[in-house]
């Protein structure tokens, strides 16, 4: 059992393969405290962390000062109002206008399984997976109650937690806050890291020492944005990839989120993770609920490559439903064409594809409406038959013909006021009555809270998806949310928009793989502003960011890692000189950098060079033979060119620690410097590895020990790929 309850201790524990977790519900008042979050204890009587002691320089329960125990308090869950002044996870209005809720332990159940939370991504999981316990506490005032979710995995080091939260009372109450989890901790001498960034620079990994205050990454963009990743890590100071307690949340949405740690004025730190409140409101009237989303806990002492490959983990058998999905090398026509093609030059570009074994040709922006730039058209997905006669049913046969499969790019989310769905539909799209709207790239946002709307533009995504054979989608959303009114939703309730907004299009993508479950989803998002948890539920790969070029790829990549697997990167081969930065880099590395991910070419295949499209069939193999490694097994950064400014390494192990590779990459040449011992991580110690390049066999001790020899070369963006396999025992 992966939950249990001590009733003696009052403790509930949450065991995963190494990490404890532990709760414990106080005497008297009947709080719910956090105790423990950490490598495994076996004791049960560890009530003590509380800190509940009955001296008077302790923050005991005395009924005089109720106020400063309560600020010191490790709540579970903590409300708004009642003294305790660090950051709360729920505040409810109530008739009297006030935000004041305490909660109290009523009743918990422990079963099997993991219930779905409707609506909502969320992880999954079989009875003989995992445990939830359902922990219910109340305010007697309001009659509010509160579930709490915590559900742990037997075979990976990760907890999932969610709350819902049920109007008891005779009258509505309005939620003006409530996040989805919350951590206290002992917070002296950690870091936090969070990961920031922009268009084209996301997941930029930022480490600081955690300080007094408040440190957060956060969004109210309507999206998870490019600004901030919707995940938050605290970890020892002296924690690396291979050392150190490190801790993980990361949230299962899409939109608005908050996430914070806050060192206060005892040394402890509180970490939370949610919805975020600025804009947020909740009607709820009497038997009503709300369902948060989920958040995703790693822990591991293993550093922080122990904390990143649980979440890989988790996310690849209990979270992304198409992990198991091929991933199809792939040609994007965006870099290759932008909105300058045909269908001659497709079937060009196609033809070269299938010569090399390129198995899907994406035609992404461009072939709808009279969309000859990015002014017009979105909303109507009709295909334009002046570029495209026969329109894709026929492009679609052609290429299947030469044994290339089509995919298309779609931004169903959006509608350009040049667009006959606006010239219809102009409240389609989301402004605030009175008020000139704000654009951006010159397109709106469609209301998704509304079903008409939904339907509106998911009737289109039908017709196009069952009249021509498409394999793939690429579904875009190329903006912030601004604007945000719906006139579905009376005032008092426009602050529940921005969610309905995330929950009308969790709606429609649930819609779409279920009517085409063939389909191979990836979303995408001016590059990576939805890259994140949410949407891995619906479709396994995200396209990473629209900046490809190798060099700055190594650091994105790297910082997606920390959290999400390489399966859920599309990674391509992109044109040179860079369109992003102008860089120049050999065709071999930039297929080094893809590799890991979901390969394909960001360019006009035609236009390379003889020598480069010679690598083509080599390039591809490597995907073959060694994608999956990435894919499937565990992760293990060497070094890091973000830190280092010069060099970069990472590798992957199978399941099995039958096979590993390793790829490095030399991305600024130091004259003078001897060759590098690279220490492999993750194979068995006592079993034989062979070099598949060289035929050196040495243990897998060795090569943890003693490390792979790079030599230094001339040049800049010099990539090795390394594959150690296990020696075969001889019958
Ligand atoms: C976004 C995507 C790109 C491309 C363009 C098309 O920027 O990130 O990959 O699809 O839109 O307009």
């Amino acid at each position: 059992m992966s939950v249990t309850y001590n009733e003696r201790e009052r403790m509930f524990r949450l065991d995963t393969p190494r990490t404890t977790y532990l709760l414990c519900v106080t005497g008297g008042r009947r709080l719910v405290g956090h105790v423990y979050y950490g490598p495994t204890v076996p004791d049960d009587n560890m009530g003590y962390l509380l800190g509940m002691g009955e001296e008077p320089v302790s923050p005991g329960m005395d009924a005089r000062d109720l106020a400063g125990f309560f600020d010191t308090f490790p709540f579970e869950y903590p409300a708004f109002g009642g003294g305790d002044f660090r950051e709360p996870c729920l505040k409810v209005r109530g008739e009297w206008g006030v935000g004041n809720c305490a909660l109290v332990y009523e009743s918990h159940a422990i079963f099997p399984g993991k219930p779905a939370l409707s609506g909502l991504p969320a992880c999954f999981g079989e009875t003989e997976d995992c445990d939830t316990l359902e922990l219910v506490c109340r305010d007697e005032v309001t009659g509010l109650r509160v579930r709490l979710f915590y559900t742990a995995f037997a075979h990976m080091d990760a907890i999932c937690r969610s709350v819902r939260v049920e109007n008891g009372a005779p009258s509505a109450l309005t939620l003006e806050r409530a996040l989805s989890a919350c951590l206290d901790l002992p917070g002296e001498d950690m870091d936090v890291i969070t990961l920031y960034g922009s268009w084209g620079r996301e997941r930029t990994v930022e480490r600081r020492r955690l300080s007094h205050g408040k440190q957060s990454a956060e969004s109210w963009r309507g999206i998870s944005s490019h600004q901030y990743s919707p995940s938050l890590i605290l970890c020892e100071h002296d924690a690396n990839q291979d050392r150190g307690l490190a801790w993980g949340m990361t949230f299962v949405y899409s939109g608005n989120f908050l996430a914070q740690a806050e060192l206060d004025q005892n040394g402890r730190v509180r970490a939370v993770l949610g919805i975020h409140p600025e804009g947020f409101s909740w009607r709820l009237e009497p038997g009503e609920s709300f369902q948060t989303p989920e958040v995703i806990l790693a822990c591991s002492e293993e550093g922080l490559g122990g904390m990143s490959r649980a979440f890989h983990d988790v996310m690849r058998r209990h979270l992304i439903r198409g992990q198991n999905k091929h991933r199809p090398s792939l040609v994007n026509s965006w870099e290759s064409f932008y909105f300058n093609f045909n269908t001659d030059r497709l079937l060009e570009l196609g033809r070269e594809a299938a010569r090399q074994g390129v198995e899907l040709l994406v035609l992404d922006d461009g072939w709808f409406g009279n969309r000859e730039d990015d002014n017009s058209s979105l909303g109507d997905w009709r295909v334009n038959e002046k570029k495209l006669p026969g329109g894709l049913r026929r492009l679609g046969e052609e290429l299947n013909g030469m044994g290339v499969k089509l995919g298309i790019w779609m931004e169903p989310e959006m509608v350009s006021p040049d667009s006959d769905l606006y010239r219809a539909h102009p409240d389609y799209a989301l402004t605030v009555p009175g008020r000139p709207y704000t654009l951006s790239r010159n397109q709106l946002v469609l209301d998704m809270t509304r079903a008409e709307v939904r339907q509106a533009v998911y009737s289109q995504i039908y017709e196009v998806l069952s009249t021509a054979p498409i394999d793939y989608l690429k579904w875009d959303m190329n903006r912030q949310l601004t604007d945000v009114y719906t006139p579905s939703l009376p005032p008092e309730r426009q602050g529940e928009a921005m969610h309905r907004y995330m929950l009308g299009v969790y709606e429609l993508q649930e819609q779409l793989t279920a009517d085409f479950p063939h389909l191979l989803l990836e979303n995408c998002s001016a590059g990576g502003a939805r890259f994140d948890a949410g949407m891995l539920y619906y479709g396994p790969q995200i396209w990473t960011s629209d900046d490809a070029e190798a060099a700055d790829r190594l650091k994105i990549q790297e910082g997606a890692a920390l959290v999400y697997p390489f399966s859920a990167m599309g990674a391509h081969v992109a044109a040179c000189p860079s369109h992003t930065n102008g860089r120049v880099t050999p065709f071999e590395t930039r297929g080094r950098v893809s590799l890991p991910g979901c390969f394909g070419y960001e360019l006009d295949l035609n236009k390379l060079t003889e020598a480069e499209k010679a690598m083509i069939p080599a390039q591809l193999a490597e995907y073959r033979d060694y994608g999956p490694v990435f894919r499937d097994g565990d992760y293990y950064r060497l070094a890091s060119y973000a830190q280092n400014g010069d060099f970069d390494a990472f590798m992957a192990v199978t399941k099995d620690r039958s096979r590993a590779v390793i790829i490095t990459v030399q991305v600024l040449c130091r004259p003078n410097v001897p060759p590098r011992a690279l220490k492999v991580r993750g194979l068995e110690e006592r079993t034989l590895y062979r070099d598949r390049t060289t035929g050196v066999v040495r243990s897998g001790l060795g090569w943890m020990r003693g490390g792979i020899l790079v030599e230094p070369k001339m040049g800049d963006f010099l990539s090795t790929l390394t594959v150690l396999e296990r020696v075969e025992k001889e019958a």
